[in-house]
């Protein structure tokens, strides 16, 4: 087998591909040959050991895939020899096989194929339980998403769509603004041109927004607050940009609205069956046509630092992913 290996921590151009021994599977788990391994920002942080967990050296990033099982180990049941499915692997996915354990797996809906299936679980996810279950989100209310035309970003779009919102983009290119209306945005807004307070309420008809979800934070957080409406809700994703922002508290006091911590891994961790459920009720609402993800950009094992680096330079359009 051929897997990308982090030696020595520091930047993605430091990872080499390497041969390796082809894997065999033990107790409860199966190999999967993998089509293609979703790339995340969480991959950058692990290698550059800036990830809270912080794995022995020298170790295989590359947190989900997607495959073909080719071997199962002892006392495997629940797949067979030949099986299309996908996995969150937390480690281990930047290579042509990896081992997981059969509990882990689903099965892929034809809908998807590998690239789009690899590259589900997180983003799609990450929408879902912030939307509907930190964001109480409601048919017909008009969420704001910033990084529109990001990975997380783009999902949101896709699912927001599915549950009957109204989405509004923000995004700082063209390319990325076109994507978002091609998965389902009804407006965009040009965060490098526009004023996004000004605009997004405009755009949600003078009322301000029920639901604001942010991946990027740093200066578009604080004009995105004001941006909401009677009851707001304010989804914190992350911060893509580098920079944690300060919210002045008397902007949530100011029209009873809210802002929500969103740890979908934490929770996906404690809740396992919950955890379960969301994936089972993405992969139906996925293979009935509901929920159609974007093609990522692909690149071979060897492209790895130029896919991590379109995700930490900016110029990802929605996801990326490692065909091996
Ligand atoms: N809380 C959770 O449960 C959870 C789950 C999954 C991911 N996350 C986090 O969410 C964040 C976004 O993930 P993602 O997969 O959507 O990433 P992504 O595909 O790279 O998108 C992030 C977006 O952030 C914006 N951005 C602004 N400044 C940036 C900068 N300096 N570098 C990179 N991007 C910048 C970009 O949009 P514009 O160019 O339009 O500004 C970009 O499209 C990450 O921090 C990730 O760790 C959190």
């Amino acid at each position: 087998m051929r897997a990308v290996v982090c030696r020595e921590l520091g930047p993605p151009s430091l990872l080499v591909v390497e041969d390796r021994p082809d894997p065999k599977p033990g107790p409860g788990t199966v190999v999967v040959v993998v089509e293609a391994a979703g790339v995340n920002y969480v991959d950058a942080l692990f290698i550059e050991g800036r990830y809270q967990i912080k794995p022995a050296l020298p170790f295989t990033p590359g947190s989900e895939i997607a495959g073909t099982v080719t071997a199962v180990g002892p006392g495997v049941d629940t797949v067979a020899v030949g099986d299309r499915v996908l996995a969150s692997t937390g480690l281990g996915g930047f290579a042509t096989h990896a081992v997981v354990p059969a509990g882990s797996l689903f099965a892929v809906p034809e809908s998807l194929d590998g690239p789009r299936a690899a590259t589900f679980t997180q983003s799609y996810c990450t929408a879902l339980f912030a939307l509907r279950e930190r964001g109480g989100l409601a048919a017909g209310e008009t969420v704001l998403v910033l990084g529109g035309g990001g990975g997380v970003g783009l999902a949101t779009v896709d699912v927001a769509v599915a549950l009957g919102a109204n989405v509004i983009a923000a995004a700082s290119s063209a390319a990325k603004r076109a994507a978002a209306v091609e998965a389902g945005a009804f407006a965009v807004i040009d965060t490098a041109g526009e004023d996004l307070k000004v605009r997004a309420r405009e755009l949600a008809g003078g009322s301000g927004v029920d639901v604001v979800l942010d991946p990027v934070g740093g200066q578009l957080a604080e004009p995105a607050l004001r941006a909401l409406g009677d009851g707001g809700r304010y989804l914190v994703i992350g911060f893509a940009s580098g920079t944690i922002p300060s919210l002045p508290l008397n902007q949530v006091l100011l029209r009873n609205r809210a802002v929500v911590g969103v740890d979908w891994g934490a929770w996906a961790m404690g809740h396992p069956d919950a955890q379960a459920s969301l994936m089972t009720e993405l992969l139906a609402m996925a293979g009935a046509g509901r929920l159609d993800p974007v093609a990522p950009a692909t690149f071979g094992l060897g492209g790895v630092a130029e896919a991590l680096g379109s995700l930490t330079g900016r110029r990802a359009v929605g996801k990326v992913a490692l065909v091996p």
